[in-house]
């Protein structure tokens, strides 16, 4: 398999640190961006770039790309959620830092970093939404930012799909991170009896599908996302 250059953003824990185990071991080089590395085993290896980056700064992402520089690969995976807040009590800022960060910022990314891949009519694109970009979320931004952005993967994999390039997203129902930190114990019970092995998702087993979707998957696979869900939403 060639060698690509693949940016991972949130790589450097949960999901997103699984795709960048997975990557590494196919023998690519990656980029990650985050906020905080200080607990990421992958810093200072050979092949890894790690970037400080807070990503609810739009303004500032051409700057970002800038450094980041020409990538094949883009796993638009960071994002978070914030379920304390109800849909008739959620501050304004809030409300726009999970928009941003969750959505604007991969749309962003995707104008930024697709030129290159466009100019050597190659790229791959994989955005991580959610099971609540499909059926909804009590964070009712949350669950609007993951639709967007499996909108955002059609209408970019009828864009860009001319030059060579695949956008494809995964839909993920709820996984073993820390971002289950933020669910109390009855919704985090309730996820286990909604799906059929009673568990969460293990971080590889997202990570598994997201980096098919960036290497062998063939190239009319384009603009779908995969449901990981045990069931929770057969459709
Ligand atoms: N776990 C689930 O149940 C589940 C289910 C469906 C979809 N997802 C999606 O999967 C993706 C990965 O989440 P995860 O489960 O791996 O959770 P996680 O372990 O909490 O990781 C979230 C990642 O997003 C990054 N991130 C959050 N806010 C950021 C910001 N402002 N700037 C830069 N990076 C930021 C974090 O980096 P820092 O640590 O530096 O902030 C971290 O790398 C997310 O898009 C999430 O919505 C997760």
């Amino acid at each position: 398999m060639e060698k690509r250059r693949v940016l991972i953003t949130g790589g450097n824990k949960g999901i997103g640190l699984a795709v960048a185990r997975a990557m590494l071991e196919l023998g690519h080089e990656i980029v990650l961006v985050a906020r905080d590395f200080s607990k990421c085993p992958l810093v200072g290896i050979a092949n890894v770039t790690a970037i400080e980056y807070d990503l609810s700064n739009i303004q500032d992402l051409p700057t970002l790309a800038q450094e980041v520089g020409d990538i094949d690969i883009l796993i638009n995976n960071a994002g978070y959620m914030q379920p304390k807040y109800t849909y008739d009590n959620y501050p304004k800022e809030a409300k726009e830092h999970l928009m941003n960060v969750d959505l604007h910022a991969p749309v962003e990314l995707m104008n930024l970093l697709s030129p290159y891949m466009k100019k050597q009519g190659f790229g791959r694109i994989v955005n991580t939404a959610s099971i609540a970009g499909q059926i909804g979320h009590p964070d009712v931004w949350y669950g609007i930012a993951k639709a967007g952005l499996i909108n955002a993967t059609k209408i970019y994999a009828k864009l860009l799909g001319p030059n060579g390039i695949t956008v494809n997203c995964v839909a993920p129902s709820a996984a073993q991170t820390d971002m289950q930190k933020d669910n109390d114990d009855a919704r985090k019970a309730a996820f286990k009896a909604a799906v059929v092995t009673n568990r969460f998702a293990e971080p590889e087993e997202v990570a598994k599908a997201i980096v098919w979707l960036a290497t062998d998957c063939p190239e009319y696979i384009n603009g779908i996302t995969i449901d990981i869900n045990n069931c929770f939403y057969p459709r």
